[in-house]
């Protein structure tokens, strides 16, 4: 939630009061003459879970006419100035919030700020944001792009193919997939699976940097050139795989994405060669990976 310019920012290190911003903001609305909010079924689910009466907004029948769960809920009663708004979009949209801060250092500012997030149009078309998952205490973490179709279904990264693929990359450096902090530095799925704008990304960044500073893990992966560019800046990937990089003072190794192995499996004997540093900064061995993967081939 965006904070009001009008209001104090927190004292250090207390809780950001998200109700107080929000009803400010809805007060704010109303004054404007706007009757109806539309929330997104991620901030829904937030806000209503432990609620046993239904939400403000009443959730519609499922009917073939229904509009995809990433527009606007129908409204519940016509507006008292139907001819006020554009007759496709009866809800009122928020405003779009700012680009997100690079000090919201908490894990539950840092959720539902991305959950209500509104600073690019993907927040438009996404069914789920994809916040990211795993141990918020890795020491190591691997970055992707955005969120394709399965993962904005579920609201979970890398949980298609390059995830299963991902999955075994991570196991292959002897880590299982809970140890490892994984998220995107697009946290809304660009429709039709089509690659992040850099201003999407730039405008998502600092979610992904929050993250970084929250985990504080001792490597971080960069997975694909979205991740590389939107962290390190515009550079070739060839060039940048294979050698260590530096992110607010974390150690970071570039690789090929894991969608791209799948074009090219060739591009797997670079990218096992980018983990194997990896992980001997992370004081693993990579011999016992290929003597496990010895023993279980015989
Ligand atoms: N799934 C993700 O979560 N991220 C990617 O970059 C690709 C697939
Ligand atoms: Fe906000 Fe990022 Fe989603 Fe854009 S992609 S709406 S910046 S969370």
């Amino acid at each position: 939630m965006q904070r009001q310019a009008t209001r104090e920012p927190p004292a250090p290190g207390a809780a950001p009061d998200i109700f107080a911003d929000l009803t400010a903001w809805l007060e704010q609305q109303k004054q404007a003459g706007v009757e109806r909010i539309y929330l997104p079924p991620a901030v829904r689910a937030e806000l209503f879970e432990d609620i046993a009466i239904s939400p403000v907004i009443p959730q519609p029948a499922p009917s073939p006419e229904r509009p995809p769960p990433s527009e606007p809920m129908p409204a519940a009663r016509p507006p008292v100035q139907p001819a006020a708004r554009p007759p496709s979009r009866p809800a009122a949209a928020p405003p779009p919030s700012a680009p997100p801060s690079a000090t919201d250092r908490d894990w539950p500012a840092l959720a539902s700020a991305v959950a209500a997030c509104t600073a690019c149009d993907l927040h438009r078309t996404r069914d789920l944001p994809v916040f990211g998952e795993g141990s918020r205490q890795a020491e190591l973490m691997m970055i992707g792009a955005a969120p394709g179709a399965g993962e904005d279904r579920d609201g979970r990264p890398f949980t298609d193919a390059a995830g299963e693929l991902l999955g075994k990359m991570i196991g292959a450096m002897q880590f299982s997939r809970s140890e490892v902090y994984l998220t995107n530095v697009v946290k809304c799925r660009p429709a039709g699976g089509r690659r992040p704008t850099a201003a999407e990304a730039e405008a998502c960044r600092n979610y992904a940097v929050n993250q970084i500073k929250l985990v504080r893990p001792k490597v971080i992966v960069l997975l694909g050139e979205v991740a590389l560019h939107t962290l390190l800046g515009p550079r070739s990937l060839t060039r940048s795989r294979g050698h260590w990089h530096e992110f607010a003072g974390i150690p970071v190794m570039p690789t090929y994405h894991p969608a791209y192995l799948l074009q090219s499996p060739k591009a797997k004997r670079e990218v096992w060669s980018d983990l194997q540093q990896a992980m001997r900064r992370l004081g693993r061995d990579p011999r016992e990976t290929m003597r496990q993967t010895r023993m279980t081939k015989s």
